[in-house]
């Protein structure tokens, strides 16, 4: 596999709990990826070690061939802000800014002038369904719209790898399947990676591959069930 992110060997421990106990995976280049798991069995901490948010205590990260685990909190930083792009359950937008101004924020707070950031942020509002709502306070958008304005803003900066933590945990079964078409469509087509945890076997189905987490460790890998991609 022509891997853009792999970790191997992840363990984390907290006290005595073991959070990742040896876990290996790779996510090649387009490629989506679904996380699920039973509650606490490690499914946002292993994305975090990917993600380079959290380090783990052994093993490595690997971002096309470079060790990120071993890199700066200063350097990864600037990798999340630049070359990754993430969707949290929700409430992660401003609520007073503009829907269009909460999607260029990434690059805004790189030091693109605010003009060009928002022109650039615009151009997903189509593919995204967000067209006329570019204006609006995150107060006045749906569930669905508002994380179809998250996915814009983790896409703005064109990253190589997004990463979803249950991205449609707060919405309706069908709002959720039409945000995970609109997110697994868009990030194909940007040509990056997908790494998302969901709880929700439809989501997952969307995915290329699932990955099956229980106490730390992988399961076998299964396929989505035919008819659904
Ligand atoms: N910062 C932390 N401090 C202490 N323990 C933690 C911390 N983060 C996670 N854990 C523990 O590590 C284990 C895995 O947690 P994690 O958040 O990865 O689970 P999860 O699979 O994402 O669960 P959920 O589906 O509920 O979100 C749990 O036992 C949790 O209590
Ligand atoms: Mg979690």
């Amino acid at each position: 596999m022509n891997a853009v992110l792999s970790g191997l060997g992840l363990v984390k421990k907290y006290g005595s709990a073991t959070a990742l106990g040896g876990i290996d995976v790779e996510v090649a280049r387009r490629e989506s990826v679904a996380i699920m798991g039973p509650s606490g069995s490690g499914k946002s901490t292993l994305l975090h070690a990917l993600a380079g948010i959290i380090r783990p205590d052994s093993g490595q990260v690997l971002l096309g061939g470079e060790r990120i685990d071993q890199w700066s909190e200063n350097r990864l930083s600037e990798l999340r802000r630049r070359r990754f792009g993430f969707v949290f359950q929700a409430g992660q937008l401003l609520p007073e800014l503009p829907a269009e101004e909460n999607a260029a924020l990434p690059l805004m707070l790189e030091g693109t002038p605010r003009r060009h950031a928002v022109a650039r942020a615009r151009r997903w509002f189509a593919p995204l369904g967000l067209d006329g709502l570019e204006q609006r306070r995150p107060g006045q958008l749906s569930g669905g719209q508002a994380q179809r304005v998250a996915i814009a803003r983790a896409l703005v900066s064109e990253p190589d790898v997004v990463f979803a933590d249950e991205p449609t945990g707060a919405l309706d079964q069908a709002t959720s399947e039409e945000v995970i078409a609109v997110l697994t469509q868009v990030t194909r087509e940007q040509g990056a990676s997908l790494v998302m945890v969901t709880h929700d076997p439809d989501v997952a189905a969307r995915c290329d591959r699932v990955l099956h987490v229980r106490d730390g460790r992988i399961g076998e890998p299964t396929q989505p069930a035919p008819g659904r991609r």
